[in-house]
């Protein structure tokens, strides 16, 4: 596949090392070849387009007959060390791995108004004792196409051919609501306040790491991306878009219910994802967790531990208390992300258990988007931590960088299983010390990274001081303490309704549809009319629930279901987004995106096939313009319309998506505004929308 990539951009797959006379410049009319990649460029060119190979020094190194170019060790070639090893590498590829997934049903029909999978009143009742639910938002199956194998293959998963009434939808004239306005995007990550978010990568510092060399001969480095006061055109979402209505120019006030009473007594909300390389003891943690907090009887533990045991996997029984699936059991690995409430001091927290699976990321996606903070999740262990951490297989960083890019600026690092190390300080401090670098190359700050030495197993420093095994050494906050001492990002009630549609509850009683999700901005009430995007469709919240328990209002970081009434199953669609009536969220396929690429070896392309991710929503993307190379420090365009984007650039791409989805520009709003890119499995790319276009 990668041959044919580079072929059909011009390249020649040639094995560099072997070939030292591909090495010299070929001088046809009009062009000059590139040694490195072999790109024939224009005589006027004096570097290479594609790879940036000076043509000089290859003048000269042909001249004087060095021939140790190539295959990655060319030391005067003029290309930088991270292209020669990008181009090196290719003939050590391997293909793509082939990963299976199920296309995903956007949900689960039921039998009558109240069933969800099985009946809904056996779910709620399930729900309130459990104090947890499934978000089902991707089944698996091994032996079906993953959604990056459908994007690769330019295949239609069910969900995507669901979504073909999106162009209808999305067509409608944009153009009447669209004004122009200058916007200045102020995101370099680390540097922003709890709130912030970006889908960059940076670091305040210049430590090097140096531990972790990929097998290509890419020596890692520091993933630095400042996207920089830009200022770009953008549209914003103003209240005169809905050609039903006739609406127009509506300036948004919210009412006085929508603002919370200071003196209300009622804790609030920390969405709280539980992330990590699979293993790693996420759902062990949480279990235990939970159980020790009450909201899991001890009738239940029994139970649980007698079906582990029962199924020879004694040491699961606190995971199965989130892992409630046939196969997530069998297998013994999460597949969907759980969610559990259970109250601290300071907070309801809303509990999100990621899986840790590669196969599984983009259900920790959906899930971990809607995060506040997080608890990263590393085993102890010897040789398991450093295989999470681990560049090609290892989920920490990826899990870490995504988190990042979610807006995520506090972290609990939860350093589980310490008494297989025997609680010893020496393995804690070592793991700190590489984990640490990771992080604050990601752009977590030093003071919003909390260290927790614990054992879920042997349930040491989740909920009470530990024994002196490790209150010897560790005299820091236990796990519970350290959730009460994070921040509550700042909520935007001032903005109207905007809440993307994590999972929904279909039912067969007429007119009745229940969705799942965070509130984003604005706040909804019981009797309230939301307009359902992209389906335009209005319907009536009959009832909301936070923990299964009915409440009257919602508002912004709320984690609720939301009941509706009058509204068909088929207009309602995970992925979606409920808004204020008079101001819908915004319909395109075709977007401008702002990225910062990660450690990838295949060049992102013009026609690159990729799977965007948007808050709940995922869909198939071509890169179908690269509009210009940014200069990661300043943001300004170091090069305009570039045949390629490598590893850790940072650039303007226009996307076209097969379906349309919900989207905001970054500026408008973060939450619908931030995209992550994957390839093969794995997440190749963060970005910003700058600009939403004309659908497609
Ligand atoms: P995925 O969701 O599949 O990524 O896994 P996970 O991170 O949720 O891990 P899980 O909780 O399923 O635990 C994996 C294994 O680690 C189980 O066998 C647990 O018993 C074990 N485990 C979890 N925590 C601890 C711990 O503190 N000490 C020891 N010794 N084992 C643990
Ligand atoms: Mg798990």
């Amino acid at each position: 596949m990668l041959s044919t990539m580079l072929l059909d951009q011009g390249f020649v797959a040639t094995d560099i090392t072997h070939q030292t006379k591909a090495k010299q410049e070929v001088i046809r009319t009009g062009a000059w070849r590139c040694p490195i990649c072999t790109y024939d460029n224009e005589d006027s060119m004096s570097e290479c387009d594609i790879c940036g190979a000076l043509r000089n020094c290859l003048v000269r190194i042909s001249q004087t007959g060095d021939s140790t170019a190539g295959g990655g060790r060319c030391k005067s070639s003029g290309a930088s060390v991270m292209v020669k090893s990008l181009f090196a590498s290719f003939r050590h590829r391997a293909p793509a791995k082939s990963v299976a997934f199920e296309a995903k049903n956007d949900a689960v029909l039921i039998e009558d108004a109240f069933i969800i999978r099985r009946n809904f009143q056996e779910f709620l009742r399930a729900f309130s004792s459990q104090k947890h639910q499934n978000i089902n938002i991707a089944p698996f199956k091994f032996d079906s196409p993953s959604p990056d194998d459908l994007v690769s293959t330019r295949l239609h998963s069910s969900k995507l051919d669901s979504k073909a009434n999106f162009k209808r939808l999305s067509s409608l004239d944009m153009s009447t609501r669209e004004r122009e306005k200058n916007i200045l995007i102020e995101s370099e990550l680390g540097t922003e306040g709890p709130n912030s978010s970006s889908a960059s990568v940076a670091r305040d510092g210049g430590v090097k790491e140096r531990d972790f060399a990929s097998d290509c001969g890419i020596k890692p480095e520091i993933l630095v991306s400042r996207m920089r006061s830009v200022s770009l055109s953008s549209k914003s979402r103003t209240g005169n878009v809905n050609e039903e209505t006739g609406t127009s120019n509506l300036e948004y006030k919210p009412e006085a219910w929508m603002i919370p009473d200071q003196a209300e007594d009622r804790l609030s909300q920390l969405n709280l994802a539980i992330v990590g390389h699979v293993d790693s003891g996420k759902s062990t943690l949480s279990g235990r967790l939970l159980h020790l907090l009450g909201r899991i009887s001890q009738k239940e533990m029994h139970r649980h531990e007698k079906e582990a045991k029962q199924q020879g996997k004694g040491s699961f029984a606190y995971a199965w208390a989130l892992d409630e699936s046939a196969e997530e059991r069998e297998r013994g690995i999460t597949m969907t992300v759980a969610v559990a409430f259970f109250n601290s001091r300071k907070y309801h927290v809303v509990l999100l258990d990621s899986p840790g699976h590669r196969d599984f990321v983009p259900n920790m996606i959906s899930g971990a988007t809607q995060a506040d903070a997080a608890i990263l999740v590393v085993d102890a262990s010897m040789g398991s931590f450093e295989a999470g951490l681990d560049p090609i297989g290892g989920q920490t960083r990826e899990h870490a960088l995504l988190i990042r890019s979610f807006g995520v600026d506090q972290i609990i690092v939860v350093v589980n299983k310490m008494d297989v190390v025997e609680y010893s300080q020496e393995r804690f401090e070592m793991v700190k010390q590489k984990l640490g670098t990771f992080l604050r190359s990601c752009g977590f700050k030093d003071s919003s990274v909390l260290w927790v030495p614990a054992s879920s197993m042997e349930n040491q420093n989740l909920v009470a001081t530990p024994d002196e095994r490790l209150f010897s050494w560790f005299h820091g906050p236990c796990l519970l303490d350290a959730i009460d001492s994070l921040q509550l990002p700042a909520r935007d009630y001032s903005k109207p309704l905007l809440m993307p549609i994590c999972d929904i509850i279909k039912s067969q009683s007429q007119g009745q549809v229940s969705t799942c999700g965070k509130l984003v901005t604005g706040a909804i009430r019981t009797g309230s009319k939301v307009l359902i995007m992209p389906s335009r469709e209005v319907a009536t919240i009959r009832s909301l629930e936070r923990d299964s328990q009915a409440c009257k209002i919602a508002r912004s970081g709320d984690n609720v279901t939301v009941n509706l009434q009058g509204i068909e199953n088929n207009h309602v669609t995970a992925g979606g987004v409920l808004c204020h009536p008079d101001f819908p969220v915004r319909v395109s396929n075709h977007l401008e995106l702002k990225i910062l690429v990660l450690d990838i070896k295949i060049p992102i392309l013009s026609g690159s096939q990729l799977e965007l991710h948007i808050h709940h929503a995922k869909e198939a993307a071509t890169v179908v313009k690269i509009l210009s190379l940014l200069d990661p420090k300043t943001g300004k365009v170091t090069k305009k319309s570039p045949r390629c984007i490598l590893a850790k650039q940072n650039a303007v791409v226009e996307v076209v998506l097969q379906g349309s989805v919900c989207v905001e520009e970054y500026a408008e709003s973060r939450a619908l505004g931030r995209v992550s890119l994957r390839s093969s499995g794995r997440t190749v790319a963060l970005g910003l929308v700058t600009q939403i276009m004309k659908t497609q």
